[in-house]
């Protein structure tokens, strides 16, 4: 019995033997340095880490080259003026630190193959950047805070397998609601993440793949680490910014495809209601592209597998980000 008293073989221990596995395909750079994850260490009086004093953002890898860097350099820019955080690195500098870790990564040579992965996956890295307000003397006061951290994790990138894509996933419209506007700035992408890490819990609890966050009105607004899309009627309809999400990378990419591919497209309010009659459901991130969705909650979306109007979004978005189109495609 492991000494969490957990059952020997259970969840958590499977994840942590991926986790130790992965540490060393792991590459960090702290403060611009380049050290090994297990000696990449920031004080316990980080305001990152005791309050969620910090913004992120999460790039991906297609060919090896970071893909919309400048719209992911730029949105960690608003996210840091929007609460007011001097970032440690400007975008010049952060693009520099971005390649150096990606250079010892890639000087590490090429990871295992992974069967289950979508061949657009594979070899591809996930990148994060986070920076943190610092540490400093302890007080939620952010004028303590003295030292800001930097920090670029490089990892090879683990989407979803191509089933999803074939198949489509499972999401579940949870009870924990997105906390207001008026209380977190929902297009700051920052740590401060409990209630996704709460809604995420949820969902796996309901066995689904992502958790669908409704306001405190109950109209829908995003994934924990997604946007949300319908096709009703043959439109695309998604959440306005002004239903408090992120604005992601991914959702604005779509929006364009979809206007060029002559799709009628309406930003407007959503409800659960609206996703239960959609014929398509689809989530978009930077990791999933655009992912099908066959099952909200206990019900099938549409027939229960990906649609006509997701399939082409997603050819339209594989030509964008270059590489295979479908997912029998090997690269
Ligand atoms: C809350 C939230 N919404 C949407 C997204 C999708 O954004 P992007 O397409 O830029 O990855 C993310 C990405 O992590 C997110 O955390």
């Amino acid at each position: 019995m492991p000494p969490d008293g957990r059952p020997a073989g259970a969840g958590p221990r499977v994840v942590a033997s991926r986790y130790n596995q992965g540490m060393n395909r792991t590459f960090v750079n702290l403060d611009g340095s380049l050290v090994a994850p297990q000696d990449a260490k920031i004080s316990v009086l980080d305001r990152g880490f005791l309050y969620g004093d910090s913004v992120y953002e999460v790039v991906r890898t297609y060919g090896g080259a970071p893909f919309e860097l400048d719209a992911h350099l730029a949105r960690l820019a608003s996210s840091a003026s929007r609460i007011g955080l001097s970032p440690k690195w400007d975008a010049a500098r952060t693009r520099v630190e971005i390649d150096r870790t990606l250079a010892a990564s890639r000087a590490h040579g090429t990871d295992a193959p992974d069967p289950q992965a979508a061949p657009w996956n594979r070899g591809e890295r996930y990148i994060r950047v986070v920076m943190t307000r610092g540490a400093g003397e302890i007080g939620l006061d952010p004028a303590l805070a003295i030292d800001p951290v930097a920090v670029v994790i490089v990892q090879p990138l683990h989407g979803p397998p191509a089933r999803a894509y074939v198949e489509g996933v499972k999401v579940a419209v949870v009870g924990v609601r997105r906390p207001s506007p008026l209380a977190l700035d929902p297009a700051a992408k920052t740590g401060a993440h409990l209630s996704h890490v709460l809604a995420v819990k949820e969902a796996r609890e309901a066995g689904a793949d992502e958790a669908l966050l409704l306001d405190e009105q109950g109209f829908v607004t995003e994934g924990s680490s997604s946007n949300v899309f319908a096709v009703e009627e043959g439109k695309l309809r998604t959440p306005p910014l002004g239903a408090g999400i992120l604005e992601g990378v991914t959702r604005g990419i779509v929006l364009r495809l979809a206007r060029e591919e002559r799709l009628a497209v309406e930003e407007m309010p959503l409800t659960p209601g609206d996703l239960a009659r959609a014929d398509e459901l689809f989530i978009t991130s930077t990791q999933r592209e655009i992912l099908p969705v066959a099952r909200l909650g206990e019900r099938p979306v549409g027939a229960g597998r990906p649609g006509p109007v997701t399939s082409a979004l997603h050819r339209a978005f594989r030509r964008v980000a270059g590489g295979p189109v479908r997912v029998s495609e090997r690269r």
